[in-house]
């Protein structure tokens, strides 16, 4: 696939509220993305995160390190509860899109994807259906089950199908320093330098919040010519910014050059 492909994540920080203890959709800011979304007309995949339909379950069952059954169950039928929403509203906007379960097309070795069947997602985007896919529970060949989040889910899809543009909507405006003002640039070469000023994220978030993102777009993009921008997707305006090119929130590349 040609580099015309563009994927963007909305977090579960934007579209869920992520304090609550159970799934809480926020779906007037649902509608709104979609809208904006609505208006690119390229080839495009998205990605939501699980937010508070996935990491209070996964919490409680300690899905990253046991495996539980009915914990697997619940987690993996509440993020679907959310998928249709966002799918839902995505068509409500006229964007023709598909809900596509990780979960069904991912297996992990000890968390992290070892094998995937895309080619309903190739099939797809050749024909103009936008595949929505979320962070999910799916099997893992060693611990039975794990958590494979959006974060992990929008680099592996970006380098299978070589996108051309790679977007995380989430909740600050990028990646903050210690000031709280964005890092324009995060690469391998300063990452160590800005390491001390990353964390997790502030509610229930087992895949490892901001620091988490970050080291997956960087392992993304190590020894290649890529570039993804960690944005406020909060912010009217923002998404439809990204899908039309514009340089948004914190950039992550290779280097400095
Ligand atoms: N340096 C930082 N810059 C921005 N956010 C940070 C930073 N360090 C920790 N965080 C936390 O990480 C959160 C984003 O991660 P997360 O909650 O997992 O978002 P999402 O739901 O979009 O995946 C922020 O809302 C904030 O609480
Ligand atoms: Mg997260």
């Amino acid at each position: 696939m040609s580099g015309n492909l563009t994927i963007l994540k909305l977090g579960g920080s934007v579209i869920t509220d992520k304090n609550a203890d159970e799934g809480v959709a926020l779906k007037e800011e649902i509608s709104r993305l979609a809208k904006e979304i609505s208006s690119y007309k390229g080839q495009m995949i998205i990605v939501h995160g699980a937010g508070s339909f996935g990491h209070p379950l996964a919490h409680r069952y300690s899905l990253v390190d046991n495996f539980d059954a009915e914990g697997l169950v619940l987690t993996h039928r509440s993020v679907k509860i959310l998928n249709s929403i966002v799918v839902d509203a995505l068509n409500e906007s006229g964007v023709k899109s598909v809900g596509v379960h990780s979960m069904d097309c991912f297996t992990t070795t000890d968390g992290r994807i070892s094998s995937s069947f895309l080619d309903p997602i190739r099939i797809m985007i050749e024909k103009g259906i936008v595949p929505v896919l979320h962070g999910d529970v799916v099997m893992d060949s060693t611990k039975g089950v794990s958590i494979v989040s959006g974060d992990q889910v929008l680099p592996y899809l970006a380098l299978a199908f070589g996108a051309g543009r790679i977007g995380l909507g989430s909740a600050e405006d990028g990646v903050l320093d210690e000031n709280g003002n964005p890092i324009p640039l995060i690469t391998n070469d300063n990452f160590d330098y800005i390491k001390a000023c990353l964390g997790g994220s502030a509610c229930t978030d087992v895949t490892g919040g901001m620091l988490g993102k970050v080291r997956e777009l960087l392992d993304m993009c190590h020894g290649r010519s890529m570039t993804s921008y960690i944005f406020n997707a909060k912010v009217a305006g923002n998404v439809l910014n990204f899908l039309n090119g514009e340089e948004i929130g914190t950039a992550i590349s290779d280097s400095l050059e």
